[in-house]
């Protein structure tokens, strides 16, 4: 049996979400563009790790009249020169969330992107310990011949530093806090993020990087005593906010009961998993929204021997 709280429930077809939260891309946008389409949220947020193909703004062109675009970085968006202007020299390069907090659909959207390195700064040592405070303290120590483009080396502007950090943990309140590091429940997660979630008094922090669908209640990886929910949000993926408690978005239950008998233990990781008949949407998302009868006649053909 599937549990239906592990699935992220979405609002009906015919409802608009306010945000939609998409996972790490990785340079497919396919999901992302089929989503807006399919829900036409009031903006969306993309949690780091991008590495557009092309300028971000015209990987996106499709879809940009028709919601507003957010993002933080990730830690890849550093990998190459190609990684870096695609994002940072795109048309929407304002749109970076990290380091401040931006009214997004009316809520207060604090954004934290990159991740620790623990040559900058490592967040379970005191700030004080920090190798160097900000971009531009490792800037100053560096000779003019190791910066990259006059600046710090090119991978580092993917890096934490305390300064931004502790500029965003000042700058609250906020409602949402979306990272592209996990929060503590996650094995791989930091302390820190909570620490910066519950200075800003968010109710809801959201994260990439993991390639991971979590919902932390759910899966008993934090109580509801915990002062905000988390998620994670996993490539080809989205969570959409609000959050419908009730989970009356999320596909039926003799959907899940059939994904369950066709795959067995597989059966969520396949609902979890962006499909390309499903225009790059995962058959629990595409399901949620309406299209539960394709979900099912693929569910069908693969369970009579065919391939989908
Ligand atoms: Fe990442």
């Amino acid at each position: 049996m599937v549990s239906q709280k592990q699935l992220f429930p979405l609002p009906p077809a015919s409802a608009s979400p306010e945000i939609l939260i998409f996972g790490d891309p990785h340079g497919d946008f396919a999901p992302a563009i089929a989503a807006v389409e399919r829900f036409r949220p009031l903006a969306i947020v993309l949690l780091g790790d991008i590495q557009a193909r092309q300028p971000l703004h015209i990987e996106l062109q499709p879809i940009l009249a028709l919601t507003e675009v957010w993002f933080i970085h990730g830690n890849h968006d550093t990998d190459s020169d190609t990684d870096y202007d695609n994002l940072w020299g795109s048309e929407l390069a304002d749109r970076n969330l990290h380091g401040r907090i931006v009214e997004i659909a009316g809520y207060k959207v604090a954004g934290l992107g990159g991740i620790f390195r623990s040559k900058i700064w490592d967040p379970r040592q005191p700030v004080k310990e920090a190798a160097f405070v900000s971009a531009d303290a490792l800037r100053r120590s560096m000779r003019r011949e190791e910066r990259w483009r006059d600046g710090i080396a090119r991978r580092h502007r993917s890096t934490i530093f305390p300064d931004d950090f502790q500029q965003l943990l000042r700058s609250g309140p906020a409602n949402i806090l979306v990272t592209h590091e996990a929060p503590a429940a996650h094995p791989y997660g930091w302390r820190a993020i909570d620490e910066l979630a519950e200075t800003l008094g968010v109710q809801l922090v959201v994260h990439g990087h993991h390639h991971q669908n979590i919902d932390y209640l759910a899966e008993g990886m934090q109580t509801a005593a915990a002062p905000f929910r988390a998620f994670g949000v996993d490539m080809g993926s989205h969570l959409a906010w609000p959050w419908d408690e009730t989970g009356m978005g999320s596909p039926p239950q003799d959907l899940l009961n059939l994904a369950a008998q066709v795959f067995g233990v597989e059966a969520q990781a396949w609902l979890n998993k962006p499909h390309e008949l499903l225009d790059g949407q995962t058959p629990a998302a595409f399901a949620a929204g309406g299209g539960s009868e394709k979900v099912r006649s693929m569910l069908n053909a693969i369970q009579h021997g065919g391939v989908a």
